[in-house]
């Protein structure tokens, strides 16, 4: 088998977003766009992915330190994909496999398109192979244009083409297979001559037809998944259909959301069989939510929440960083940060946690089986020892938690 290796084009302006970071770290349901393809790369079996970069290189560098397969690639000009592509000869000059080139601002790739032009470049022996779409509406890409027998002859920009070639609608998404050899050598020969005279990577293609060699174009992206993002309308499209497929994916796994259209799940978040996600329910950030649990209406959910299994949050109840033990209820209004509560907890309505004393965050512990009246306010840093009632509208603070109430042993399950 040859070795497939990665190159992921990230080093754009992107004067379309109008942003003053890199495009690829706007997020897309609690996750950079780039997050996703260098995920499909790695389910695919690539096991290094060069990421060039320019723009804002370094906050994109940070944002994936801990990432070891990653060779970052330093594009000091923006002068074109082709040119981007380059940028990566040093390393790859002497690579004797196949090498991938895909765009960082197109999450919405799936591993099994990766697979498949993987498998097709390798059967029909070719010399590059591309996985292209066919759109409703193409405005705005690259269009493949055939012959009469339905060969491909190369790809023209929008920007570059003639009246004919705008009705095209086969569209390229920019993913592509090549011979990593045949790759470069084809690449020093492109020239800039086109409207916006930047090198295209997709003049390569037609190159390499020129020197007789064989090129596969498949049609095997669904519309959905080639749409890339160049503008912020875009990026809530694609966060609408990467929200879409998180939820179906959690329904497949026996999670009940009540109203899909009015719930947002972060990518991150995992989430038990037979729980229930009630509407207007907003989880954001890495959220675990064990088994039978029924999550809202309008509950939220923060980075860092763990909740076993069999937990009850009701309307306006907002979790963050907190483990809550099985059976823990929080029907209404409350506030729970930075909080450790053990099993079998009543939380009452529009209790809260003080956590942040204006200057820092401090924890708070709550035991099994304790009894939260309506309106407490517990002031952290706090311990409720297990079995321990708090009244309605008490404020616990280490001074005065030592005098709480305690539940009679017979009360205690
Ligand atoms: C590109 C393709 C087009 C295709 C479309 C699919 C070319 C010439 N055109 O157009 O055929 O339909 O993608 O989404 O390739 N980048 C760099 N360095 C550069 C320029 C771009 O790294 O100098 C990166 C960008 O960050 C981006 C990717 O390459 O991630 C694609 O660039 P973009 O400007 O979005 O190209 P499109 O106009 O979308
Ligand atoms: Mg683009």
């Amino acid at each position: 088998m040859t070795e497939t290796t990665a190159i992921i084009l990230a080093a754009g302006i992107s004067s379309r977003m109008n942003t003053k970071m890199a495009k690829v770290l706007h997020e897309v349901c609690g996750r950079p766009m780039l997050a996703y393809v260098l995920d499909a790369c790695r389910q695919a079996g690539i096991k290094k992915m060069y990421v060039v970069v320019g723009f804002s290189s370094e906050q994109v560098k940070e944002k994936f330190a801990d990432a070891d397969d990653i060779v970052w690639i330093r594009q000091e000009k923006q002068l074109g994909t082709g040119h981007a592509v380059l940028c990566c000869k040093d390393h790859l000059k002497d690579f004797q496999g196949q090498t991938l080139v895909l765009c960082g601002d197109g999450p919405l790739i799936r591993t099994q398109t990766l697979t498949k032009l993987i498998k097709e470049h390798e059967a029909g022996h070719s010399s590059a192979t591309l996985a292209t779409a066919v759109l409703e509406e193409p405005a705005g890409y690259g269009r493949i244009v055939r012959d009469k027998y339905g060969n491909i002859k190369g790809i023209v920009e929008d920007s570059d083409c003639t009246k004919e070639e705008l009705e095209i609608r086969e569209i390229n998404p920019s993913y592509y297979l090549f011979n990593n050899k045949i790759l470069f050598d084809t690449l020093a020969n492109i020239q800039p001559d086109n409207v916006k005279g930047e090198y295209y990577l997709t003049d390569v293609i037609s190159g390499i037809l020129a020197t007789d060699r064989k090129v596969l174009a498949i049609k095997a992206v669904m519309p959905e998944e080639a749409l890339s993002i160049n503008s912020r309308a875009q990026l809530s499209e694609v966060s609408k259909i990467m929200q879409q497929r998180i939820q179906r994916e959690l329904m497949e796994h026996g999670v009940t959301i009540v109203d899909p259209d009015n719930t947002w799940i972060d990518a991150r978040a995992k989430i038990g069989q037979d729980t229930i996600i009630e509407p207007f329910t907003y989880i954001h950030g890495q959220v675990v939510i064990g088994q039978n649990c029924r999550i809202g209406p309008f509950a939220y959910l923060r980075d860092g929440t763990v909740l076993n299994s069999n937990v009850i949050l009701g309307v306006f109840t907002e979790i963050k960083n907190s483990v809550l033990g099985e059976s823990v209820r929080a029907r209404h209004h409350s506030y729970i940060g930075d909080t450790n509560v053990g099993r079998n907890v009543n939380i009452g309505a529009g209790s809260i946690t003080a956590n942040y004393d204006g200057q820092k965050v401090h924890k708070t512990s709550i035991g099994n089986n304790c009894h939260i009246g309506s309106g407490a306010i517990l002031i952290a840093p706090l311990v409720i020892q297990d079995n321990s009632i708090v009244s309605a509208g008490t404020v616990v603070s280490q001074e005065n938690v030592n005098q709480l109430g305690r539940k009679a042993d017979s009360d205690v399950s």
